[in-house]
């Protein structure tokens, strides 16, 4: 069966039984701060589900686009995966156990043919907040399942939402299929991770809404909540050894396969597998209508440890610069009869891909020597906070990406640490930005705050297309813009000004934190920091490092991080005397 014949049999099997055809909503939601992604595919119904009208009734069938990072370590076996489609039905208080159950039965076994034997289910053991889902226990035994194929389990395994804080949420019944795998012995249950049993689909009955409180309360009407595995399905549709050997993913890993040249064998799976997930779901992000760019916050950051995170893998094994975007645009020529918008923001998702990959793969050589070198040196099996949060903060490596390679050697890392520094890190630069420090700005708005860090960059950008020369003469913030004066005897060229504005901007891109240390004049010209000698401020001097980008002594303040600046762009250069150029800057809206 193909991925078409599916993603069509399942909406036509529901169309035919009286609900309606919903497209996917996009994968970033709508007004819903309590989600990153849409993670399932009732979470644009969420106002329906509560009892507001939908336009098209109350039965509804869709496929939607979804993305969880919760299980992302799993990701590498044969069914976990971070971006997945499901499909799913509801009753917006219209039919619900017996009927869903009902359906799901018919769909699997009449349609797909799957054999009934192979089929075993989950449901509601029943605790004080809801009894013991018998209805539909006595659902599934009516249509001819045996009571050792019906199992009861607790809130943890079978009760679904809320999605996010609160919302509706109730008490579910999961169908498993059995691989007939004799993985882990003869008492092996649906609720065990060995993989003989797969969850291929979930009836959710969403009778209830959870308050902030925790307290459950019934809904003015009963739902219906389902959603089977696309990918899953097909899977045991075709026969296939895992989620990666069907045609969603096999042209991904025979295009990772030519350009790392190494083979979809052990010991690579797990890399090959990661390396498609991860690049499929960052695909569908930057594809998505409302598409994100990599970041340090929120879905963008999600969006970078993914992106990141693959990268590492391609480089290990071998794949030369452009990989991901080339890999990506499989993706889209595999998808984009489904999912137009991928075709339509094509050309963003490959300049993002590229841009990201410009960006990290600057400092993933350097910060790879250091973790190794970090890595080797490590007595307790334990890496000191101080070191990952360097990674972090320098090279740009994401904890996850960090505890992943010390989880190679077995070691492991002082997590609370990492969020201890990471906080104080905050604090600092929060403080930094609050006080008026000697040498500071004399207007210490958040604004001039922001402008003395492009001021950096600007000095550092400046350097770097055009030569050490280079030196701050002057400099003058209102919280307009920058103005900024250095030693240079000639024009800057406009094609050299472009590239000054793309290497700031692509330092606010990366969301770099602004670091600052106390040292030594001594320590800080030994650290190769740049700036003004002198004994303006006394003995011991601030030094403010930005990545690898720019590291200068300086009273202060600044922003907490290059992303504050949001964007950088020059509007005039000029002479102002002999060997003295003058740029003025602004950076935020202004700036786009
Ligand atoms: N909302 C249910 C799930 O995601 C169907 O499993």
């Amino acid at each position: 069966m193909t991925a078409n014949e599916l993603r069509q049999l399942f909406i036509n099997f529901f169309i035919e039984r009286g609900h309606k055809h919903i497209p996917s909503a996009s994968l970033i939601p709508e007004n819903d701060p309590s989600v990153l992604f849409t993670t399932a595919g009732m979470h644009p119904l969420v106002p329906y589900l509560l009892g507001e009208r939908h336009p098209l009734g109350k039965r509804l069938v869709d496929c939607q686009k979804c993305l969880r990072t919760d299980d992302i370590d799993e990701v590498g076996n044969t069914t976990h995966l971070t971006f997945f489609e499901m499909l799913g039905n509801w009753s917006l208080g219209d039919y619900f156990k017996k009927e869903s159950i009902g359906f799901s039965h018919e769909f699997l076994t009449k349609y797909l043919k799957i054999p009934q034997d192979k089929i075993s289910v989950t449901c509601f053991a029943g605790d004080d907040d809801a009894p013991r889902d018998d209805e539909a226990a006595d659902a599934w035994r009516e249509l001819g399942y045996p009571d050792e194929r019906i199992y009861f389990y607790p809130k943890k395994e079978n009760w679904w939402g809320p999605a996010g804080q609160t919302g509706p949420c109730g008490p579910d019944t999961e169908i498993f299929y059995d691989t007939g795998a004799e993985k882990c012995g003869p008492d092996c249950q649906p609720s065990c991770s060995c993989g003989k049993y797969v969850e291929i689909w979930n009836n959710v009955f969403m009778q209830y809404s959870k308050d902030d409180k925790g307290k459950f309360t019934l809904l003015s009407q009963k739902n219906v909540d389902t959603g089977l595995g696309f990918e899953r399905t097909l899977c045991v549709m075709n026969n296939v050894a895992s989620v990666f050997d069907t045609e969603l993913f096999v042209p991904i890993i025979k295009k990772i396969e030519e350009l790392t040249g190494t083979k979809y064998a052990e010991p690579n799976v797990r890399a090959h597998r990661i390396i498609a997930d991860h690049l499929r779901a960052a695909t569908f992000v930057l594809g998505d209508d409302k598409g994100v760019s990599p970041s340090n916050t929120d879905q963008g950051y999600i969006l970078r440890r993914l992106i990141r995170r693959a990268y590492r893998y391609l480089t290990q094994l071998g794949a030369p610069d452009r990989s991901m975007s080339v890999i990506a645009r499989i993706v889209i020529e595999n998808y984009k009869d489904i999912y137009p918008e991928l075709e339509r923001n094509q050309e963003f998702v490959i300049k993002q891909l590229d841009r990201e990959e410009e960006l990290f793969g600057r400092t993933l050589e350097s910060g790879m020597k250091i973790a190794t070198k970090e890595l080797d040196f490590v007595q307790n099996g334990k890496l000191a906070a101080a070191k990952a949060f360097k990674l972090y903060d320098t090279y740009g490596f994401p904890l996850e990406f960090t505890q992943e390679l010390a989880a190679e050697r077995g070691i492991t890392i002082d997590i609370d640490g990492f969020h201890r520094l990471y906080a104080e890190h905050q604090e600092k630069s929060r403080v930094g930005a609050q006080q008026k420090f000697k040498g500071g700005l004399a207007d210490n708005s958040e604004e001039t705050t922001k402008l003395h860090t492009a001021a950096h960059l600007l000095q550092a950008a400046l350097r770097r297309v055009l030569g050490d020369s280079v030196f701050q003469k002057g400099s003058n913030i209102t919280a307009e813009r920058l103005r900024f004066d250095f030693s240079f005897d000639r024009r800057v060229e406009p094609d050299e000004l472009a590239k000054v504005e793309c290497i700031v901007n692509d330092a606010i891109a990366l969301g770099i934190p602004v670091g600052c240390a106390e040292m030594s004049v001594q320590d800080a010209k030994a650290a190769g920091a740049i700036g003004i000698f002198d004994d303006k401020y006394g003995d011991n001097v601030k030094v403010y490092t930005i990545g690898d980008y720019s590291k200068e002594i300086c009273g202060g303040p600044h922003a907490a991080n290059t992303a504050d600046l949001i964007r950088f762009k020059i509007k005039k250069e000029e002479s102002i005397a002999a060997g003295v150029r003058r740029i003025k800057a602004v950076i935020g809206d202004a700036a786009k």
